[in-house]
């Protein structure tokens, strides 16, 4: 690991108090101009996020500074717990954001057993089942607060043993009109709502397209069905041009679960289902989910 970036000397300092000394860093996620270490000292533990320098996608060091707004208003709101967000600044190449470590798999890695033919066990049932409803239940304390996540997706969630899911990364959130933000262009394409994919074809590049619960709410099913089956929802080839994509997606024509799940379970494909429907109007809402 010589050669990885270090983390902002900035964010070291900041942490220093809280983590005492000494303390490691360890690059745990690199990609798209946007870096994540895992910064441990004796007492506990930290993620440090911070742009690439001179990455290519200029954005990114804006994209952390909103993402730090975006802590600091839902922590005020109440949707985020008041110790997540640890520090925030400036750096000499950008901007630097350190928030509690969350122990747990992302959730392509915590469903791998579930994904095999023999996985219809009573405790996959149960993780799959507990994954679903507490997912749901950490955005529904975000919609009720006025928010949307707007990035639901596998790797933004980290999940537990026993199957309980903190939603993490919340950059692109969209909640109260904010003058400062960067217009929200849609995140990962495969658990994209079909409104947004619609938003994002009917305008043009630089127009903000608000999102809203159900998209999120969508963002689940999507992933859960993903994750689950090993089959993104929506059929397109990899290489397709960004807008056939789009395209696609705002058809709202997915794959069919019966034909792609690894095992039957009618209580979790009638979850799935519920979220990947058209009609945003129409979707359960996340509180509803997480009811059961
Ligand atoms: N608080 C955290 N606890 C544990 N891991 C984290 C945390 N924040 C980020 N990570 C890891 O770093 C990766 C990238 O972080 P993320 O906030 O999703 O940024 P981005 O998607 O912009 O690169 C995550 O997928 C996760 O693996
Ligand atoms: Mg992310």
């Amino acid at each position: 690991m010589g050669h990885d970036p270090h983390p902002p000397a900035e964010a070291l300092t900041c942490l220093g108090d809280r983590l005492g000394g000494p303390i490691s860093a360890r690059l745990v996620s690199d990609r798209r101009g946007s870096r994540a270490w895992k910064v441990r000292g004796p007492r506990g533990a930290a993620a440090v996020k911070a742009n690439a320098p001179g990455g290519g996608e200029r954005d990114k060091a804006a994209e952390t500074a909103q993402e730090d707004r975006h802590l600091r208003a839902l922590t005020a709101a109440g949707a985020v717990g008041a110790g997540y967000r640890l520090g925030g600044g400036t750096w000499d190449a950008g901007q630097w954001l350190a928030v509690e470590w969350v122990e747990g798999a992302l959730l392509w890695h915590a469903l791998a057993p579930a994904r095999e033919a023999d996985g219809d066990t009573p405790a996959l049932r149960a993780l799959l089942l507990t994954v679903a409803r507490t997912w749901a239940a950490a955005l529904s304390g975000l919609h009720e607060a006025g928010w949307a996540h707007a990035d639901v997706q596998p790797t933004n969630t980290l999940i537990t043993g026993t199957g309980t899911a903190t939603v993490i990364d919340y950059a692109l959130a969209c909640g109260p009109a904010d003058p400062l933000r960067l217009p929200y262009r849609g995140a990962l394409v495969h658990t994209l709502a079909p409104e947004v994919a619609g938003r994002l074809l009917a305008t043009a590049d630089d127009h903000h397209v608000q999102a809203a619960p159900p998209s999120d709410v969508w963002g689940l099913g999507a992933s859960l069905f993903w994750c689950w089956t090993g089959r993104r929802p929506i059929r397109y080839e990899s290489d397709a041009p960004f807008n056939d994509k789009l395209g696609r997606i705002a058809s709202g024509d997915a794959l069919d679960l019966a034909a792609e799940r690894p095992w039957s379970f009618p209580e979790f494909e009638e979850i799935i289902t519920a979220c990947l429907t058209t009609n945003p109007a129409l979707r359960p809402s996340a509180r509803a989910l997480a009811i059961g």
